[in-house]
């Protein structure tokens, strides 16, 4: 229930720069409509200042942070503990405090890709042929909640092939998985296409062999844009059968971060629309 005349309970987003983020947006979307009294504001923190500020937001009264690029890896080293899923994505993008005080990382990254590719996509990830582009921290975000969907293979393509072969290494339990450098990648078209780099960023799309792209394959790219990214023009051009970009993991690992502080999970599908429309 909404109390109004009590304060809001206080929520941020830490990065830099923030100044561009939809969060406000779509959590203002979920507290309207699940009646939460809540505000959720950007915050703009250096390197520097991010330890201090974030523990700072905390003792002033702070409910929950969200943290976004380029502070994930460290928000995991600042907090007192970590949920399973943080700690094996070793990157934080969710921070509440528990019972007593301490501070708890969680991640809802990799719940939000996954949820956003079945359950808004309609695509069933068990037994599909997976190619992952990137090594980077976005990559290991999403690796293990994408191997429980039991895929029939997760190649894991990088530029630098090492970091790839690091990765690989750190999940081999898991799945059949496997690491290449793009010019490797078999020329054969995957089912599924994520682009985890950070080259949409520079507008700039992975060295990605035409071949892998096939009429059935769907490619996906973690990065957003209105319109096309890079990535989803690159994939349309080469004949993919579908390309989306990142709005629907946005909106998924926010309910779910919302879902982890407030106990109530928010309805997507308007926030999806409200964005699609370009509505803000
Ligand atoms: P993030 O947390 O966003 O994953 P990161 O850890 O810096 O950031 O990783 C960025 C990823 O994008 C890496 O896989 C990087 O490749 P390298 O490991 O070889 O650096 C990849 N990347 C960045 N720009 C790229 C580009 N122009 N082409 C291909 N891959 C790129």
């Amino acid at each position: 229930m909404s109390d109004a005349g009590t304060a809001p309970d206080r929520y941020a987003l830490m990065g830099h720069p923030v100044s561009h983020s939809w969060s406000p947006f779509i959590h203002g979307m979920f507290a309207r409509a699940t009646a939460q009294n809540m505000q959720y504001r950007l915050i703009d923190v250096t390197p520097e200042r991010f330890r201090s500020d974030a523990v700072q937001f905390f003792l002033d009264g702070g409910r929950g942070l969200n943290v976004t690029i380029p502070h994930k890896q460290a928000a995991a080293e600042l907090v007192n503990d970590l949920t399973a899923r943080a700690e094996e994505a070793a990157a934080v993008n969710t921070i509440m405090s528990n019972s007593d005080g301490e501070l708890v990382g969680d991640n809802t990254d990799g719940v939000g890709l996954v949820t956003d590719l079945e359950q808004n996509l309609a695509l069933a990830l068990a037994g599909q042929r997976i190619l992952l582009l990137g090594a980077g921290g976005a990559t290991r975000g999403v690796l293990g909640p994408l191997l429980e969907r039991r895929p029939a293979l997760v190649a894991v393509a990088n530029r630098t092939l090492e970091r790839a072969v690091r990765l690989v290494e750190a999940f081999r339990d898991r799945g059949l998985l496997l690491a290449t450098g793009f010019a490797d990648i078999e020329p054969v078209p995957f089912d599924l296409i994520i682009n985890a780099t950070s080259a949409s960023l520079a507008g700039t799309v992975p060295p990605l062999p035409a071949a892998t792209i096939g009429p059935q394959t769907v490619c996906y790219d973690m990065a957003y844009a209105r319109g096309d990214t890079p990535f989803t023009r690159f994939a349309l051009e080469h004949g993919a059968g579908a390309a989306h970009c990142g709005f629907g993991m946005l909106v998924e690992q926010a309910a779910e971060a919302f879902f982890v502080w407030r106990g109530v999970r928010p309805p997507t599908a308007p926030v999806l629309a409200a964005l699609a429309a370009g509505a803000r």
